[in-house]
């Protein structure tokens, strides 16, 4: 007896695990406006403390044209409600992690120096690197190691990030804080006269709940870990005083599993320039964005279209909200001053060759199952399986068919991919760039072509909500010649 679920049969065994799922996820409400953390010590008002960036990090070394970096992965305390001190596991002790600034086609190297007592593995999302760069989620740096990820750049200007991925326990070890920004530049972008320098401002959106003694709430729960406290950049709910002109925003969600729905409140234009993959064929004018677990999306938004003294509140609406409601807030923009602007949105970007006519066609059905949990065909993580051999070179079409009541956004590692279509319709403008993350929603079919390059060897894709991934939304793949 199959049930039919828009259109997607739906088997009988897994049906009753679906409406088990469905009552497990109302965890994704927040309350509004005064945001209260258990605790009366630890209530956090929105809009009390300016936003901050995170520190640009220098490279040690210069030798022979490659960029060296250090980091040191170790335990520290942050104050991130203000008046409280959270431990977090930093990046130099960072949360977020220092960001690391490259040139397109410039290699580098990152020496990750594991000071944590836990094993962990670094993995550059977004990055086109060898298998043994990836930071494979067995491929861990044991307490008191190191590993050196050498990282070629060959890729467009893009906003990446880099984050734990160790097996099981990535949505601790990001949760904790391990994660941080990886920006590659090119002349391309730079040409084009986009905002830049102070005006090219990246936003990393995270939630958290915390305990009373003002730690990182966390438990192992497979269904999604979200907080009650909106962070941007690692701060509550801040504000940033802007110049009334024209901003560059690289919004990265760092959240564990919350998709959010953002627009600016009162309404206001934005202007989509990039997606995961960097800039966009051209320039998209959007009121709201969707932005699930690892995606990146890059806004300008023209603040001299307002008077001095006026602010924009950046909203998340909850999906089951009313018609109406504007949603918590994230983080509000105060324009507080006149400032000259010679940046430009050109009406064309970066063009966005479709990849040639597929070769092959795979299909991956996304369910849960009573024993394996969150299942990718079937089946949960097999660190010795190889669940898809794609050939070096040649193009695929990948069908992820979401059989589940909840959104997974699928992330594949090594290459980036193109949209073709949702149930059989073309993406909107906005996600008709490079993607590394699509988000794929309940009883929902997309197709992705795909071209793996250069390397081969093995690689996971997986869902990039941790929660379903630590709890074996995750596959591999072997890529051959
Ligand atoms: Cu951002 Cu496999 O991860
Ligand atoms: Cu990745
Ligand atoms: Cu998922």
């Amino acid at each position: 007896m199959a049930r039919s679920l828009k259109g997607v049969s739906v088997e009988p065994t897994r049906r009753e695990f679906l409406k088990a799922g469905a009552l497990l996820t109302g965890a994704a409400v927040l309350p509004r406006g005064l945001m209260t953390v258990p605790g009366q010590e630890l209530a956090v008002e929105a809009f009390q403390v300016p936003l901050t960036v995170p520190p640009v990090l220098t490279p040690y070394e210069r030798r022979a044209g490659v960029d060296r970096y250090r980091i040191a992965m170790r335990r520290s305390n942050a104050e991130v409600i203000p008046g409280s001190r959270t431990p977090v596991w930093g990046y130099n002790g960072r949360f977020p992690g220092p960001t690391i600034r490259v040139e397109s086609g410039k290699p580098v190297v990152v020496r990750q120096m594991n000071r944590l007592d836990v094993a962990t593995t670094v993995h550059l999302h977004g990055g086109h690197v060898s298998p043994g760069d990836d930071g494979h989620p067995m491929d861990l740096i044991a307490p008191g190691r190191h590993k050196d990820y050498h990282y070629p750049n060959d890729q467009p200007a893009s906003t990446l990030w880099y984050h734990d991925h160790t097996h099981r326990q990535t949505g601790r070890n990001v949760n904790m804080g391990l994660a941080g920004l990886y920006i590659i530049e090119d002349d391309v972008e730079r040409g084009l006269n986009l905002p830049s320098g102070e005006f090219d401002v990246p936003l990393v959106l995270q939630d958290r709940k915390f305990n009373r003694d003002g730690s990182f709430f966390f438990r192992h729960d497979h269904n999604g870990n979200f907080g009650d406290v909106y962070l941007v950049n690692g701060r509550p709910m801040p504000f940033f005083e802007v110049a009334a002109r024209k901003y560059r925003f690289r919004l990265v969600n760092a959240s564990n599993s919350r998709i959010y729905d953002l627009a600016l409140d009162p309404g206001f234009p934005m202007t989509q320039i990039a997606s995961d993959g960097g800039l966009l064929p051209a320039p998209n004018a959007i009121t709201n964005v969707s932005i699930s677990p690892a995606e990146r999306i890059e806004v300008v938004i023209d603040f001299s279209l307002l008077p001095l003294g006026t602010s924009l509140t950046l909203r998340d609406r909850d999906p089951e909200a009313e018609p109406g409601e504007p949603g918590a807030p994230v983080m509000r923009f105060d324009v507080t001053r006149q400032a000259d602007d010679t940046s430009t949105v050109p009406a064309a970007l970066r063009p966005v060759e479709p990849l040639p006519e597929a070769s092959r066609e795979r299909e991956f059905e996304l369910s849960l199952d009573f024993d394996a949990g969150w299942v990718i065909n079937g089946k949960g993580f097999g660190p010795n399986r190889i669940d898809a051999r794609p050939r070096l070179g040649e193009v695929e079409v990948w069908r992820f068919n979401n059989l589940s009541t909840l959104p997974h956004p699928m992330h594949l590692h090594q290459a980036m991919f193109q949209i073709l279509d949702r149930e059989g319709t073309p993406p909107p403008p906005g996600e008709r760039g490079w993607k590394d993350t699509v988000r794929v929603d309940s009883a929902e079919r997309v197709r992705i072509a795909v071209r793996f390059t250069r390397f081969t060897g093995d690689y996971v894709f997986h869902c990039h909500n941790l929660a379903h991934e630590d709890h074996a939304m995750m596959a591999q793949m072997r890529i051959r010649r």
